[in-house]
């Protein structure tokens, strides 16, 4: 199994709302504020190219529109990923996980990659994210970390890639939801931070696996999950913790 424990401290797409989401940029940005792991969202092009995108579509987050995974990598890598964000940002693209993993290795840093299928292909994206990541991580040191909330892209992942660790992601503590971490046989559990209390993160620490959660912005949040003993905060708010990222790296 290649290392996944990351540190206590991560940031949310990159450098959470204070640079475009998932791209380069937001990572080099969360990184000048003392990050040292970062989460981000992976999903396909119609060709089989993993890149960083939150949506199904364009829209939010770029200059164009329509679904992301209808398109090849060859118009994907002409879209403008960080004007939308303000003029300074222009012209950011949006990165492929091969440009992601150089980075985050080259510099040490952990990952948390959620695996973000476009709808419909579950399956086929966690199979091609956890092929691309065995590869790239092949010699690397720095850890990494599958997350996904859907069940059948993580499953997709430990067939390519058994041997990088997964994490179920829950938005809502669904039935079922702990017999199927288990089954997937995760290392770790990253719910949001609302879910998160004492008695579910013993049942996670019993059963052996680590409780993470996101997105962690205020102060009181933090001081509550500190308190629990909690093993990871995914935030947006990179400006207002990076002291404690930088400590959380020494
Ligand atoms: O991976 C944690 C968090 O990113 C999950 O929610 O919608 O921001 O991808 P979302
Ligand atoms: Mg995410």
């Amino acid at each position: 199994m290649l290392d996944s424990t990351l540190p206590l401290w991560i940031a949310h797409r990159g450098a959470g709302k204070l640079a475009p989401e998932n791209t380069l940029a937001a990572f080099r940005l969360g990184a000048a504020h003392g990050f040292r792991a970062f989460e981000c969202d992976v999903k396909l092009s119609a060709d089989g190219v993993p890149f960083l995108l939150h949506d199904d579509t364009l829209d939010r987050t770029s200059d164009r529109h329509g679904v992301a995974g209808a398109l090849p990598w060859s118009a994907l890598s002409r879209v403008d990923a960080g004007g939308w964000h303000g003029p300074a940002w222009a012209g950011e693209t949006l990165p492929t996980l091969d440009a992601i993993a150089r980075w985050v290795i080259a510099n040490g840093h952990g990952l948390n990659l959620e695996i973000k299928p476009t709808t419909g292909l579950e399956r086929e994206t966690g199979r091609a994210v956890g092929r691309a990541c065995a590869e790239l991580w092949r010699r690397a040191a720095t850890p990494l970390l599958l997350s996904s909330f859907k069940p059948e892209a993580l499953e997709g992942a430990s067939e390519t890639a058994p041997q990088i660790a997964r994490a179920l992601l829950l938005d809502k503590l669904w039935t079922g939801w702990f017999e199927a971490a288990q089954a997937l046989g995760c290392v770790a559990v990253v719910t949001n931070h609302r879910c998160m209390d004492a008695a579910l993160l013993a049942r996670l620490h019993g059963a052996g696996m680590r409780g993470l959660c996101y997105t962690v912005n205020e102060p009181a949040d933090v001081r509550r999950l500190l308190g629990l003993g909690i093993d990871g905060l995914i935030t947006d708010a990179v400006d207002r913790y990076p002291a404690a990222a930088a400590a959380d790296a020494a």
